[in-house]
């Protein structure tokens, strides 16, 4: 959908449809206020009949001439926050599939949410309603999904804010289009979507963007650096590893050091010989949801133009039983030289992403975040709305804990410091791959901050935030949005 804005109201000729807000006991919004003027008392009729009572969540659809009305019910007022603010942006998108009005009147962003302003309003909009119209259709040869979005969605704005509106547009759209891509390469079964095919992806933006350039590191490669971690958990599979570095290049100091995301890209997570129980066991196609959320970050960081360097590095790979696979009680030599006892072939994303830490040394960078489906332990923490944050950096963390509550993409500081590494400790090698019984969340990023301590380092864990289980099964795109913010506040600066 295209997003504009216009100083407009609502008897601009194109306007097929237009959304506006009614708050509990018939309150209206002004924008429904000077509505129900031009509609001749249309509005508080419905009130007056008793239909329109402006409860959380109601919706009516009308027609006036050629013209819908559609009225949202948005409950008391003083009780608007984030979260009830984007459930009724997207309680209107059922009703917007239903209608064939092609360019739509957005009046929801006057509902005022604390501590925010119509840029958020906007930008939240966009992203939300976005969401709502995805669909993952692909591999369905029946029964796709007919309904189409508008073509465009106008929001009203006075034009001394016109401009704060035009960047909400801006970074809405770009986000919610990362998103998309994040939950696209996500929900791609792993008999397709394999560490080739991330490859290709990555391949594929570079072509698309002339100030990304993508190098793909493969096994051979990555045996060269003696990313032995790495390359073990990979033994057990016929599909080759591969490491896509995608660099962004577009400070004005072309040596600027860079920011580097490291995502997770487990294509497939079957435990290895450890192998995982049957339950559920297609969602760990989904462990490669740090890697489609830096890819969706690339890609939206170009259609912003930030004045950054960044690298993003997408840590494909797959973990299979096999004859060939790496074992528990196996010792690896990491590439930054410490050796690891491999008390569980599961706990792999960890050896995947401890020698792409070490790689990530030689870019000097500014900081590096890994993005990471990394432990269930993450997920009896804290649930599925929250991300773990993981940092020995403070300056780091704030930064990062502002972008999510900005954002409104949330994460919660989980603590990390040095009693958790005796947990780690192996009889036999510098440190074990798993921490024991408690903490695991957290016995995890201290085995991962072994290997970062050459520059500022964070860790997000989104093992319960990446995607949704049930019914409405699928990629959340989380957290580019998050991540985003962080990029885009770091370019403000
Ligand atoms: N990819 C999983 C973590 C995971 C599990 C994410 C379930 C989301 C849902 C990871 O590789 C893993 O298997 N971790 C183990 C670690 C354990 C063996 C220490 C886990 O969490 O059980
Ligand atoms: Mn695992
Ligand atoms: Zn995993």
């Amino acid at each position: 959908m295209k997003y504009s804005i216009k100083n407009t109201a609502l008897d601009a000729d194109h306007i097929q449809a237009v959304i506006l807000a009614i708050f509990e006991g018939g309150k209206l919004s002004p924008a429904a206020e000077s509505a129900d003027k031009q509609l001749q008392g249309e509005i508080s009729k419905l009130i007056r009949l008793g239909d329109l009572r402006g409860n959380f969540g109601q919706t009516l659809l009308l027609h006036k001439g050629e013209r819908r009305i559609i009225l949202v019910g948005c409950g008391k007022a003083e009780e608007i926050n984030e979260r009830r603010y984007k459930q009724l942006c997207r309680k209107v998108v059922p009703l917007l599939k239903e209608i064939a009005a092609d360019s739509v009147l957005n009046e929801l962003t006057e509902v005022a949410l604390p501590g925010r302003d119509l840029y958020w309003n906007i930008r939240f909009a966009i992203e939300t309603t976005e969401q709502a119209f995805y669909a993952f259709h692909r591999f369905k040869t029946r029964q796709k999904d007919e309904a189409k979005a508008p073509k465009e969605m106008i929001f009203s704005v006075a034009d001394k804010e016109a401009n704060s509106a035009q960047q909400a547009i801006l970074h809405g759209t770009a986000i919610a289009s990362g998103i998309k891509q994040a939950r696209d390469i996500a929900n791609c079964p792993p008999n397709l979507c394999n560490p080739a095919y991330l490859a290709e992806q990555a391949l594929a933006l570079a072509e698309r963007e002339a100030r990304i350039h993508t190098r793909i590191l493969g096994e051979q490669e990555m045996a060269e650096l003696k990313m032995n971690a790495y390359l073990a958990v990979s033994r057990g599979s016929a599909n080759e590893a591969k490491l896509s570095v995608i660099e962004y290049k577009n400070h004005p100091d072309p040596q600027a050091q860079p920011i580097v995301l490291i995502g997770k890209g487990l294509t497939f997570d079957a435990g290895g010989i450890s192998l995982k129980p049957a339950t559920d066991m297609d969602e760990m196609k989904y462990d490669m949801c740090g890697a489609a959320a830096v890819f969706g970050v690339m890609n939206a960081i170009a259609a912003l133009n930030l004045p950054l360097n960044v690298i993003g590095m997408l840590a494909g790979c797959e973990n299979l039983p096999d004859g060939n696979a790496y074992r528990p009680g196996d010792i690896l030599t990491t590439m930054k030289g410490l050796t690891v006892e491999v008390l569980n072939t599961d706990a792999e994303g960890r050896l995947v992403l401890c020698d792409t830490l070490t790689y990530a040394e030689s870019f000097n960078p500014r900081a590096v975040i890994d993005i990471a489906t990394l432990t269930g332990a993450c997920v009896v923490a804290l649930g599925q709305h929250n991300s773990g944050l993981l940092s020995d950096n403070d300056q780091l963390a704030h930064a990062i804990e502002n972008a999510a509550q900005q954002a409104d993409d949330k994460a919660w500081r989980l603590p990390l410091s040095e009693e958790y590494q005796e947990q780690l400790k192996s009889n036999f090698a510098d440190l074990a791959n798993i921490g024991g019984r408690w903490g695991g969340a957290i016995t995890a990023a201290a085995f991962l901050s072994n290997f970062s301590g050459a520059y500022p380092w964070a860790h997000l864990d989104i093992a319960g935030t990446a995607w949704l289980q049930g019914a409405e099964k699928g990629a959340t795109g989380r957290p580019v949005s998050l991540l985003v913010q962080y990029l885009i506040n770091l370019s403000e600066q």
